[in-house]
């Protein structure tokens, strides 16, 4: 908290209000309105919170208007660049990089949690074939405190480690459950000699009649996915997984939580609806019809994979997907991929128009993650279960932070009432 203060003046009373201002490390100075109700009997109205700082966090920070990402101080291009997924959940979840002794027993632990309890497994047959992978998976996880209960008491540091470890261990294998369910194929058993993507390719796309050899660009590709999704501070997702964990309920219900805020087309279901789209699209001949479409305000088509709240310039993410893209091609997939081409010329098309560039709408994170999912094979409707494995570790670093503050308090947000005022019941003859 600084000396400062902000003032606010009732425009009818003429009485003021005297506001502390709090300063972060990073980004835009932050009136605390925490008392404005108790002293003032004045609400904030922020609907969407477009203006709203509804925690104090450490973890992440976005700079939206210079697309700047950092994980606990460090830009992401060099993540990306340098680091591993596990090294990078280390940091988010702990605040500094591990020390290689740090980073094995962290690595070892997650590899040795990577199994279900067979019981969850049977769950799966419940579900029917078709049933959406993402769909299953939110059940499935909301179920794991069923399993471990005895685990589950959140003033407890062992057992929010464990929490920790077994959720972030588990998750690939629970989505490659769903996966396989859909498919009709015998569940793979992690391997725990693998790392953490490529024993997830193996649980993907192993038969147990066929030797299988995870390929190494399709293994570093989803990684550097991995470390690209891993967090987005206070995001639709992350922000419910912080309220549902407000209440105390235990940190597995929190998550199945986030998990079912982020499957929406708005948040990570914009994954799978990119490729919907680049395939309703077609071919290069029908971008400007479906531009067109997009700019139209009757119609309720938009372009996905475009635009974002916080990303008011390219998301630096998107930059180094798109890269990925001819590299991952180029291996294992066609590289003059006629989806891939499609989605390079609608960026462009889309990048030159003035509706894009007057609503500051670029490409984000989720505008070619679904190609180089597609390229290793993943089906469309596994793109947000992806999205949801690789978030896991940013939903726990801020249920983490959550539990561990010290005024934390129950999340409970007050609304600007337009219903009816005070009336008299009216009896039912009488209506
Ligand atoms: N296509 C066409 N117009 C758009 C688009 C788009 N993709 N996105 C925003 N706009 C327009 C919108 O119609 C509005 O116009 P106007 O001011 O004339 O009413 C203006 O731009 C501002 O949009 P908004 O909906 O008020 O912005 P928001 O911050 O509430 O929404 C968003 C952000 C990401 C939900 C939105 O841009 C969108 O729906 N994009 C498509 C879905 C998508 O790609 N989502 C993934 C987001 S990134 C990953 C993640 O969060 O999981």
């Amino acid at each position: 908290m600084t000396n400062k203060i902000y003032q606010l003046t009732h425009p009818e009373t003429g009485k003021t209000a005297s506001l502390p201002v709090r300063e972060p490390t990073l980004g835009p100075t932050v009136v605390d309105i925490g008392a404005l109700y108790r002293d003032h009997g004045l609400f904030t109205f922020d609907p969407g919170f477009a203006a709203t700082a509804s925690c104090e966090s450490a973890i992440t920070y976005i700079d939206g208007d210079e697309g700047v990402l950092l994980y606990r101080g460090y830009p992401v291009e060099q993540l990306a660049e340098n680091s591993r997924f596990i090294e990078v959940a280390y940091l988010l979840l702990y605040g500094e990089l591990p020390t290689a002794e740090q980073l094995a027993t962290f690595e070892r632990s997650i590899r040795m949690h990577t199994m279900l309890h067979e019981s969850l497994l049977r769950f799966f047959n419940g579900f029917h074939y078709n049933a959406h992978p993402m769909a299953m998976v939110t059940g499935v996880v909301a179920s794991m405190s069923a399993f471990y209960h005895d685990t589950t008491n959140i003033k407890n540091p062992a057992h929010i480690d464990i929490f920790a470890h077994r959720i972030i261990a588990k998750l690939p294998t629970i989505a490659a459950a769903a996966y396989k369910h859909s498919l009709g194929q015998p569940f793979m058993y992690p391997q725990n000699h693998l790392d953490y993507c490529s024993n997830m390719l193996h649980m993907y796309f192993a038969v147990p009649a066929e030797a299988y050899q995870v390929n190494e660009v399709a293994a570093r590709a989803l990684d550097l996915l991995f470390i690209l999704h891993a967090d987005h501070e206070q995001n639709c997702s992350t922000s419910t997984v912080r309220l549902a964990g407000s209440s105390g309920t235990n940190p597995y219900s929190a998550i199945a939580a986030g998990i079912s805020a982020l499957w929406g087309p708005a948040h990570g279901g914009a994954n799978e609806a990119v490729l919907t789209m680049l395939n309703e699209i077609g071919s290069v001949r029908n971008i400007e019809k479906f531009v067109a479409k997009a700019k139209d305000r009757d119609d309720p088509f938009r372009l996905m994979g475009f635009g974002h709240r916080v990303y008011k310039n390219f998301d630096p993410r998107a930059k180094l997907i798109r890269k990925m893209c001819h590299e991952v091609l180029e291996e294992l997939g066609d590289p003059n991929d006629p989806l891939f081409e499609l989605a390079l010329r609608l960026e462009e098309v889309a990048l030159k128009d003035d509706y894009f560039i007057e609503k500051k709408l670029y490409p984000n994170v989720d505008f070619y993650s679904g190609i180089i999912y597609r390229a290793l094979g993943i089906p469309v409707s596994m793109f947000t279960v992806m999205f949801a494995i690789a978030r896991t570790v940013g939903w726990v670093a801020h249920w983490m932070e959550m539990n561990a503050d010290p005024n934390g308090r129950i999340g409970r947000p007050r609304q600007l009432y337009t219903g009816p005022a005070q009336r008299d019941y009216v009896p039912l003859d009488a209506r």
